[in-house]
């Protein structure tokens, strides 16, 4: 059922974001834009989408809203990949923007990445009432930006040279404002479409959120860069400060299990009805990719 809904989901978003990308002048920036946004679990949209479910909202909205936070996840892995970031030559097992073109290309295509994601949240689709999408784009805004995800890129940068190790409420902090806050705004979108309390669906995605980074941080550790589409072992490389290299391997992975449980015990309100995103959370710490 999880699977199914995953790629009936990643399906309507890519096609949304094929759709938006068309209307865009060809050139090297739009056709970078389609390289980077190809791919990728989608697992941000799905949550966008089954959240908005969960509250009786059809997809024909929340779709643009699952695009929207593809288009700026999207962005933030093409400057993330690039050289004065991680450096790296693979995503989504296809070579980085800036390997592909170049870097100026790369960082254009980030920026367009992003402006395409507020361009997608404001179209009438997505909300009968625009005071709703605005609310969408404001919090967007907030979780992606120098409160969110960029500072925790820049505390993750800047983990790397500390003098002292990062002590685990450290981490805490920078993989939630790094992985954490466009989680936490898509696993809340559906509630703010539907008009309804967003607390259980926040609560959920602070566990997933925090979940998902330790898995990416094992990932880095023991994963396998054919099916993960990305190199590996580049974090203990660079010396990043991680969940594994606080906990351990085994102390990372019991408490992504921990958080999981977490995650799905936050669901309880809505019962049954979200067993597709609490198979999520489970999706989350078991996938290879
Ligand atoms: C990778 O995100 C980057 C992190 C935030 C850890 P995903 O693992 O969701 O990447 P895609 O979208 O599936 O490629
Ligand atoms: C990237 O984190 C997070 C964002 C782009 C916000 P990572 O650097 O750990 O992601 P990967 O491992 O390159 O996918
Ligand atoms: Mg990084
Ligand atoms: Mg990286
Ligand atoms: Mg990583």
């Amino acid at each position: 059922m999880f699977e199914q809904r995953l790629a009936d989901c990643a399906g309507q978003v890519t096609a949304c974001l094929d759709g938006a990308l068309a209307q865009l002048p060809a050139g090297p920036v739009r056709d970078g834009m389609s390289h980077a946004s190809r791919g990728g679990k989608r697992l941000r949209a799905f949550l966008v989408m089954e959240g908005a479910r969960l509250h009786g909202v059809s997809d024909a909205g929340s779709v643009y809203a699952g695009a929207a936070i593809e288009a700026m996840h999207a962005y933030s892995l093409v400057h993330d990949d690039l050289p004065c970031m991680d450096d790296d030559d693979l995503r989504r097992g296809q070579p980085t923007v800036h390997v592909k073109w170049d870097e100026a290309t790369a960082v254009l295509v980030g920026d367009a990445l992003q402006t395409l994601a507020f361009d997608l949240l404001s179209r009438p689709q997505v909300h009968s009432d625009p005071a709703v999408a605005l609310k969408l784009v404001a919090s967007l805004a907030q979780a992606a930006g120098a409160g969110g995800m960029v500072l925790g890129q820049a505390q993750d940068i800047a983990a790397e040279t500390a003098t002292t190790p990062l002590k685990l409420d450290a981490i805490t902090a920078l993989q939630s404002n790094k992985t954490g806050a466009l989680i936490r705004w898509s696993a809340e979108a559906g509630a703010v479409l539907g008009g309804a309390d967003t607390g259980p669906l926040r609560r959920y995605a602070d566990s997933l959120g925090l979940a998902f980074q330790i898995a990416d941080d094992i990932l880095d550790v023991e994963g396998d860069a054919a099916k993960a589409g990305k190199r590996i072992g580049k974090d203990a490389e660079a010396g990043k400060a991680t969940f594994v290299s606080l906990l351990g391997l085994n102390g990372a992975k019991d408490r992504a299990s921990e958080l999981v449980l977490q995650a799905q015990d936050a669901l309880q309100p809505y019962g049954n009805k979200a067993d597709a995103l609490r198979d999520a959370a489970r999706f989350v710490i078991s996938r290879d990719k």
